[in-house]
């Protein structure tokens, strides 16, 4: 089946007990046993709950995985793919990975004796010159956010497979819709579905898609010994957004590409950071392994002052963290998303006080441009 039936099908069958359509809210810690040890499949809801198996099935298909499985928060999920790291292990991320990352990883994993290399993963060369004999996980994120930068994921694929380390790739800026990185060579895929997956703006939530059966068998020890396994109304939530995941992602394609084309003829924006646009660095890459551009942007007014005039003066446009809801949200990474990286860190990757982040909605689109037209021409 194509991508959009299995979105909507794949997990979702009609309930046996009663034939709704759309599966129950099991809402229910525990599941009563016939008898010692003969349950239909569930006992506790911390191990595992039919709503959490529903969404698991549905996106292990759309990101052709071997098994998925489903987390309180995107971060819930990456946390336990680095708990994959042993005491002495070396792992590469990209140099602009998301703050939560960085953060659990220089502050936290460091003392269990991890080492961790922030580098430039869209130079494959850079990647070679960074392994080290301990290295075991490269750890990309494509587009990053919120730089834009987009990494090849074949080309660091073969170098994975040479070394024989293992490959993630966090694919929440453009969801399975607009990248497959297992079908790529990735063994790993991580998510926040709190963004598109879910894309209401109305749940948390993370999941890691293993295409190696024993990566899986570890993940799933994780999540029902750690317990960050999610809610029965959260994967409700999260299996009803993935149902229209397809539309949506093309409508943000063709609004992203839209507003990208309206900054970057504006006078008073500096840079935008596209990867639709033929001036993005990485065009050729995006092209190549993207079905599609996505709704993520970054453009940069030049300085402190500027950005703060154009996020007060939108209106349309919701001053928030977050992405990958239906309505456009605009912040600030510098003091918001990416405020834990050191100064001097952020400024080296590109991260200046001018850098606005905007999630672009599937709102009308002249709405979205008439908003930022009027909070640029306050700058
Ligand atoms: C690219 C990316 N990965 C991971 C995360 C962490 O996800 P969550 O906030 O659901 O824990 C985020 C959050 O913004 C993100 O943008």
């Amino acid at each position: 089946m194509g991508f959009c039936t299995d979105a909507i099908h794949v997990g979702q069958e009609p309930d046996p007990s009663t034939g709704a359509v759309v599966a129950p809210i099991y809402q229910t810690s525990t599941y009563v046993q016939q008898a010692l040890g003969n349950n239909k499949g569930f006992d506790y809801a911390r191990t595992a709950h039919p709503n959490r198996k529903a969404l698991e099935r549905t996106i292990a298909k759309l990101e052709g995985g071997a098994a998925a499985y489903v987390f309180t928060s995107g971060m819930a999920g990456i946390d336990s793919v680095l708990r994959l790291l042993r005491p002495g292990d070396h792992a590469i991320f990209s140099q602009s990975v998301y703050g939560g990352v960085y953060r659990l990883s220089t502050q936290f994993l460091v003392q269990f004796g991890m080492e961790f290399s922030f580098i430039d993963t869209s130079c494959v060369e850079k990647v070679r010159q960074a392994l080290r004999p301990s290295t075991k996980m490269i750890y990309v994120e494509t587009p990053t956010n919120p730089t834009m930068i987009v990494s090849d994921i074949a080309a660091i694929a073969e170098l994975v497979r040479e070394k024989k380390l293992t490959m993630v790739v966090d694919n929440t800026f453009l969801s399975p819709y607009l990248q497959q990185p297992l079908a790529l060579g990735a063994h790993i895929v991580v998510h926040s579905m709190t963004k598109y997956l879910n894309g209401h703006s109305d749940c948390v939530g993370g999941a890691v898609i293993l295409a190696r059966k024993e990566d899986a068998e570890k993940i799933f020890f994780l999540q029902r010994s750690a317990g960050a396994g999610l809610a029965p109304m959260d994967c409700f939530l999260v299996s009803r957004g993935i149902k229209t995941l397809a539309v949506r992602m093309e409508r943000h394609n063709a609004n992203g590409m839209a507003v990208a084309k309206f900054l970057e003829a504006h006078p008073k924006v500096k840079r935008v950071i596209y990867p639709g646009l033929a001036s993005h660095p990485q065009h050729a890459v995006a092209k190549k392994q993207q079905r599609g551009f996505g709704g993520m942007l970054s453009f940069d007014v030049g300085s402190l002052e500027a950005s703060r005039s154009v996020l007060n003066n939108v209106k349309l446009c919701s001053l928030a963290e977050s992405l990958g809801g239906v309505e456009t949200l605009i912040s600030l990474p510098a003091l918001m998303t990416h405020a834990s990286i050191p100064p001097d860190v952020r400024l080296s990757i590109g991260i200046t006080e001018g850098l606005i982040r905007l999630s672009i909605g599937i709102e009308d689109v002249e709405d979205i441009i008439a908003d930022l037209d009027r909070a640029l021409a306050a700058v």
